[in-house]
């Protein structure tokens, strides 16, 4: 039966690169929809950018960017990680868009009109100086438990207490570095409880894994608590119709960005979004995601969708978390891993079939270690799978003018090949990727053993066993073509190359269905290096480029820190010397219009003077410069800005993203303009 079928990975932030703990989820679907399309099923894969909330207008600010240029810029450097790793998307949107909007608003007006939003008058902490409600991760202070200073709004790293914000003692906001106070405004809520028995009878039916199903069940036995869906100005994202200066929380309009994204490629493809969507489709619809969203994917989506008179999706499929060499991925371990500096160093597939070998369908971590990555993809992949055309190919081509025999020499071998075809397509269909590549690496090895026992290189030296030799070697070939055809999903450009090879449709069209019909007389192409070891110090290397400064990371999920970056890489001091360090006296200093967060300061450097933006207009006012001797790179290539050109850079301490404050450095007293410094 044809099926028809909807994915979705979870939509990355829009304030920081792709990683490979994002991969491991957008290569785990990118996987299963290719194996869906090359067995022959209509299949959609789709996603956006995750670009509204706080931590992104934050992160623009402190770039002195608008977020609409902060998202763009981020957009593209994820379009283009994800293509170099050959996740192929029908279609990749942002949730920034008109149909964003409109489902949106769609969405919550039946809410409302069927009486599930309630508004509240909440009182929540307030920064005074950049008059705005702060986020709990916007707060630290001091633990009420054990007294640890500088702890998280809601959690003490020292004695683990969790607590509520306004629990937490001296409270600071992270942005200004001013006490926050408390403030009232109103709030708009869905009532989750009004889902409660249709959220029960949607995870009870076989839609999760069984201990998702478990996690549901504790939250259902906590009782479901009402979820609010604004915020306030400043905030960027959509505002909330009929309700000036409220704004729809980003996890309001984030999965709704997944049916914005189909309805984007409906426009493109002629395709029919209700039949998709409307609340009697037959389309299967799933959503892959980390475990640490399961609460927004398996409580709060379902209940929109139903209240917005949409269908519920089919199953939500959870992930665990990736670690580095058994560590958690961070920037301070050195075990933070971009796509690019991936890429930069190494085969996209070769990290798409260690994870494969490496997934289940459980919520279970997983590890990138680096040795057993290397071991594990030359031993499998070229060890086992490349070799195997290696060894026949030769012979194929300069005896027999790449022609395969007429018939297949071992029918035992090859219907045993065929015959575990299902068993392989189901470890596929559910998801169990690990089972899936035990068993083809298993038939490599019978595949490996064949030849190895028929000897092609012993027969090829006897005058009379040409029928022979080209019989043992189009079988080997067979066997090559149907071990890649399994393995096309994981391994998209290893396949292109081998159907380019063996002149026969591997990763592309409906491979999955024709394994039983091997290539008879079939006139092959010239053999081409597929793929290459991995070189364990280019393997090294990914690890080497962690780019310290960096420090865009932090989505809403997760806690920011104050000073949690490496120490860079060592450096000669000629290459410090490049770098020309003077004190310049701050003549004048003024605001910029439109810009939040950059202070115009006009430089005396001795000799001359410069004109350089800083963005530290949060933490002083112009005024307070005036007359004040700052240190400067006097040799930094002119840097256009939207502002005008700035000629130089002003140095000063601070955290990620400016968080906790911004500090200008100065020399002592007695240090004239021009000064070199080092
Ligand atoms: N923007 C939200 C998702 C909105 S979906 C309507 C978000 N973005 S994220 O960029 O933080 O994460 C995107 C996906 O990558 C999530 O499913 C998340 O669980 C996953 N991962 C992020 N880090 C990960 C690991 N270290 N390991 C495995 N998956 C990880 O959450
Ligand atoms: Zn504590």
């Amino acid at each position: 039966m044809p099926r028809t079928i909807l994915a979705t990975s979870a939509l990355p932030y829009a304030n920081g690169p792709i990683h490979l703990g994002h991969l491991v989820e957008y290569i785990q679907t990118d996987i299963w929809t290719r194996f869906q399309r090359l067995r022959g099923h209509e299949t959609y894969y789709v996603c956006a950018e995750d670009t509204h909330g706080t931590p992104i207008m934050l992160k623009a600010r402190s770039e002195g960017i608008s977020p609409e240029q902060l998202i763009q810029r981020i957009e593209v450097e994820h379009r283009r990680d994800f293509s170099d790793f050959h996740i192929a998307f029908d279609n990749y949107h942002s949730t920034h868009s008109e149909e964003n909007r409109y489902f949106s608003e769609t969405i919550y007006q039946r809410l409302l009109e069927k009486g599930h939003i309630e508004k509240r008058t909440i009182t929540q902490a307030f920064d005074p100086v950049e008059n705005m409600f702060l986020p709990d991760r916007f707060i630290r202070g001091t633990c009420p438990k054990c007294g640890a200073a500088d702890q998280n709004g809601d959690s003490c790293e020292s004695c683990g207490a969790t607590y509520s914000p306004t629990d937490i003692k001296d409270p600071v906001s992270v942005i200004s570095g001013a006490s926050p106070v408390e403030k009232e405004s109103e709030h708009f809520f869905v009532r989750l409880s009004d889902f409660e028995e249709m959220l029960k009878n949607w995870t009870g039916s076989g839609r999760l894994q069984p201990e998702v199903r478990n996690k549901l069940n504790e939250w259902f036995d906590t009782g479901l608590q009402d979820w609010d869906i604004s915020r306030d100005a400043p905030y960027f994202g959509f505002e909330i119709p009929d309700a000036p200066g409220k704004y729809f929380y980003v996890w309001l309009d984030a999965p709704i960005g997944y049916m914005a994204s189909f309805k984007n490629l409906c426009q493109k493809k002629g395709l029919d979004f209700d039949t998709f969507w409307s609340t009697d489709s037959e389309v299967e619809l799933y959503h892959f995601v980390g475990k640490d969203i399961l609460y927004f994917h398996t409580l709060f989506w379902p209940a929109m969708l139903q209240g917005g008179n949409f269908r519920t999706p089919t199953a939500v499929f959870t992930h665990g978390f990736l670690t580095i060499n058994g560590q958690k991925m961070s920037k301070s371990r050195g075990t933070f891993i971009t796509a690019r500096d991936y890429l930069e160093h190494l085969d996209p597939d070769y990290l798409r079939y260690y994870f494969a070998a490496k997934l289940n369908n459980r919520v279970e971590d997983l590890d990138f270690h680096l040795d057993d990555f290397v071991t594990r993809v030359n031993s499998d992949l070229i060890g086992k799978i490349v070799n195997i055309a290696s060894r026949c190919a030769g012979f194929i081509n300069k005896r027999f003018k790449g022609q395969l025999s007429a018939s297949v020499v071992n029918p035992e071998l090859f219907d045993q090949f065929t015959a575990a075809h299902n068993t392989i397509c189901d470890a596929y269909e559910n998801r169990e990727f690990s089972r899936a590549v035990r068993e083809i690496m298993a038939w490599a090895d019978s595949a490996n053993q064949y030849i190895n026992q028929a000897q092609p290189w012993v027969v090829a030296k006897e005058k009379d066993k040409e029928d022979e030799l080209q019989a043992i070697c189009s079988l080997g070939l067979n066997l090559f073509r149907i071990l890649m055809i399994w393995l096309a999903p994981i391994v998209p450009g290893l396949a292109a190359r081998s159907a380019e090879f063996l002149q026969c449709p591997i990763g592309t069209g409906t491979p999955l269905v024709s394994v039983s019909q091997p290539l008879i007389s079939h006139q092959i192409g010239p053999f081409k290096r597929l793929m290459d070891r991995i070189e364990p110090s280019k393997a090294a290397a990914i690890m080497e480029n962690l780019k310290v400064t960096d420090t865009t990371q932090d989505g809403e999920n997760a806690p920011g820190h104050l000073s949690d970056e490496p120490i860079a890489d060592q450096i000669s001091i000629s290459d410090f010397g490049k770098i020309d360090l003077r004190v310049a006296l701050v003549k004048n200093a003024e605001t910029v219009e439109g810009a939040d967060k950059l202070i115009k300061l006009t430089l005396d450097l001795g000799e001359e003077i410069r004109e350089v933006f800083a963005g530290i207009k949060n933490a002083y006012d112009p005024e307070q410069l005036i007359g004040r001797k700052v240190v400067m790179v006097a040799n930094l290539a002119p840097r256009k800005m939207r502002f005008g050109v700035s000629n130089g850079m002003v140095l000063a301490a601070s955290g990620k993203n400016d968080i906790g404050g911004v500090f200008v450095l100065s020399p002592d007293d007695g240090a004239e303009p021009g000064m070199p410094v080092r």
